[in-house]
């Protein structure tokens, strides 16, 4: 059986004290008997804190990016030791607005992903289409192409350090949602890529998360779909209330 994950991305949100605040309502809210895996990801300023207040909770903390280099002068960078040094072992790599506003290529971040595999993190693995590749009707190769770049490199053994998240560029942060059945079309277009790939052990058990404008609201009918396997949510991520309902939609 795979897992069952809901993970928020705060993104370039919430300060020292912010952070806490949202982390002690997601404490006290989140059911403690949930089976979902919960995973939420502050800026890196706030990681160390986060980890330290989440020590004896069920809630895992994640980087929203690192370096691939071990160390080195890259002014502004965090490496993979760093992050582990404070008990970080969870990295987003791949996101879109790394992609698109920080030139992040499939090249770089499969050389991220070989670092983050090194240090035995798990990876959150995101891709997904832009608006131009759908209405072209490209996005099926747009996304076979992301995964065999920036991912496909590794070996089967790897793959339990991998969870993927589809996100349609055009769907984050827009109130666009993709509809129930264009998630799970993908998600299954995914899932025989990896298959064809590594095989169907390995197609079977990888969770593959949705993203791009999860709410309370659309969580159920999203996350009821066959081949998605949770959520990265980003602002709703940001409001306690929100991001346990969209948990407790699974
Ligand atoms: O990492 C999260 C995604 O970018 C989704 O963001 O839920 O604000 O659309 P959103």
């Amino acid at each position: 059986m795979r897992k069952k994950i809901v993970a928020g991305n705060w993104k370039m949100h919430k300060n020292a004290e912010q952070t806490e605040d949202l982390l002690n309502e997601l404490i006290a809210k989140i059911p403690t008997e949930t089976t979902v895996q919960v995973i939420v990801a502050p800026t890196f300023i706030n990681l160390a804190s986060a980890v330290d207040h989440l020590e004896f909770t069920n809630i895992d903390v994640a980087a929203q990016n690192m370096h691939q280099a071990e160390s080195g002068a890259f002014t502004g960078e965090i490496s993979a030791d760093m992050l582990q040094n404070v008990g970080v072992n969870t990295v987003i790599l791949g996101h879109s607005e790394r992609r698109a506003i920080f030139n992040e290529t499939d090249a770089l971040i499969a050389s991220k992903v070989n670092t983050a595999l090194e240090h035995d993190m798990t990876i959150i693995f995101c891709f997904g289409e832009e608006l131009k590749d759908r209405q072209a009707k490209n996005h099926f190769n747009v996304v076979e192409k992301q995964l065999r770049d920036g991912l496909f490199s590794i070996e089967k053994s790897d793959w339990g350090n991998i969870v993927l998240a589809y996100e349609p560029v055009w769907a984050i942060g827009t109130g666009e949602t993709a509809s129930p059945e264009q998630a799970q079309e993908m998600h299954e277009f995914i899932r025989e890529t990896v298959r064809k790939a590594f095989g169907s052990d390995i197609a079977e058990d990888v969770s593959i998360l949705y993203g791009g404008s999860v709410k309370p609201e659309n969580a159920k009918e999203i996350f009821s779909k066959p081949d998605v396997d949770g959520g990265l949510i980003g602002g709703a991520a940001l409001k306690a209330d929100d991001f346990v309902a969209i948990i407790n939609a699974i």
